[in-house]
């Protein structure tokens, strides 16, 4: 068995060899400018892990790690248009830097050659892994529409079950198939294959309410993204769902009044708003609670506890994540 941070190192060096062409140099150097980023990798360490837990090490994994990571980048590019974010692990985001039209395509590239790895797996699994990777990228456009539509809503037309539809959608499938992907690659069967991706998804609803409790409170330097961008977007995050139901009439019309505003005002009236109800608090007890989940669905897995010390220690680092 692997630790935790040999697999890390690993998939580093190995992500490290992906190759793009020179010409046209916009495209590859916006592409190149993305992918130095790094980010924290989490999907194609899920992967390894998945593996991992069920078997030896194989190739593959690091082959449908890339994919995943390489699909993961594709959908930032994207949403960081659709949400018109400045900012990127600390950098200028890729339409902003460069423009749209190569935001656009550093996108597309990204997607196909995200399935260009995913062919690299032996034939035994290729088209298992085919099949759940392509439905899983249909979920997340799906759960990105979903997104996208809320924006447009009044605060009152969306609850919080859509909510949490919605960020099944667009997050947690992703981390689900990914830790799958390598459960499939090291020999589970059926059966541990949906506990474990189980796991990941409620791993990944955790993820992303924490991403929306960062997004507000979490400091720049360590988020890298512009604070308060869920405000100004009017993102239906679970901390504005979550303050509108917990708050009192007078409140409410205080939260109102807060989101009609523009700039800075609207982030710290709204952030005040988010104290006065503690919808922090209760943002971190409930990541809290499916990170909980999570681990009851680990626990339904029939292997040796010293080979889930690694998922034990990458799930309890997120708890803590800054970033
Ligand atoms: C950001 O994902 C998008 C969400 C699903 C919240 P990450 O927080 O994993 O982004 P990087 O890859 O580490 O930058
Ligand atoms: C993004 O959610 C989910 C996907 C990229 C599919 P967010 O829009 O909250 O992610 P960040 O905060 O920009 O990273
Ligand atoms: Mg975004
Ligand atoms: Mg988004
Ligand atoms: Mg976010």
């Amino acid at each position: 068995m692997n630790s935790l941070n040999d697999l890390v190192t690993q998939y580093h060096s190995w992500c490290n060899h992906l190759y793009f062409p020179q010409e046209p140099c916009n495209l590859y150097d916006a592409t190149r400018y993305l992918l130095e980023g790094g980010g924290k990798r989490i999907r194609p360490l899920l992967c390894l892990l998945g593996n991992d837990l069920f078997g030896e090490m194989y190739e593959d994994s690091f082959h449908a790690g890339n994919a995943i990571e390489l699909f993961h980048n594709c959908s930032l590019v994207h949403d960081d248009i659709m949400d018109s974010s400045p900012l990127r692990r600390g950098k200028p985001t890729i339409h902003v830097k460069y423009n749209t039209s190569t935001a656009i395509l550093v996108g597309d590239i990204l997607l196909v050659n995200a399935f260009s790895h995913i062919n690299k797996v032996q034939e035994q699994y290729k088209q298992q892994i085919y099949a759940l990777f392509s439905a899983t990228i249909l979920q997340i456009c799906e759960g990105q529409q979903m997104d996208v539509d809320f924006e447009e809503m009044d605060i009152q037309q969306v609850c919080y079950p859509q909510y949490l539809k919605m960020i099944t959608f667009k997050t947690a499938v992703l981390l689900a198939a990914s830790i799958r992907i390598g459960a499939i690659i090291g020999g589970a069967d059926v059966q541990q294959q949906a506990y474990i991706y189980d796991f990941g998804k409620n791993l990944g609803i955790a993820f992303q309410i924490q991403d929306d409790y960062l997004d507000a409170f979490g400091a720049p330097a360590e988020t890298g993204k512009q604070p308060g961008g869920d405000i100004l977007e009017n993102k239906k995050t679970a901390l504005l769902i979550k303050a509108w139901e917990m708050s009192t009439a007078e409140q409410k019309n205080a939260l109102r009044n807060a989101m009609s505003q523009n700039g800075t005002e609207r982030i710290s009236a709204v952030l005040k708003l988010y104290k006065a109800c503690k919808v922090d608090e209760w943002a971190i007890s409930i990541t809290a609670k499916y990170t909980a989940m999570a681990f009851s669905c680990l626990d339904m897995i029939d292997i040796p506890l010293n080979r889930k010390e690694n998922l034990l220690e990458l799930t309890n680092q997120l708890l803590a994540r800054r970033s």
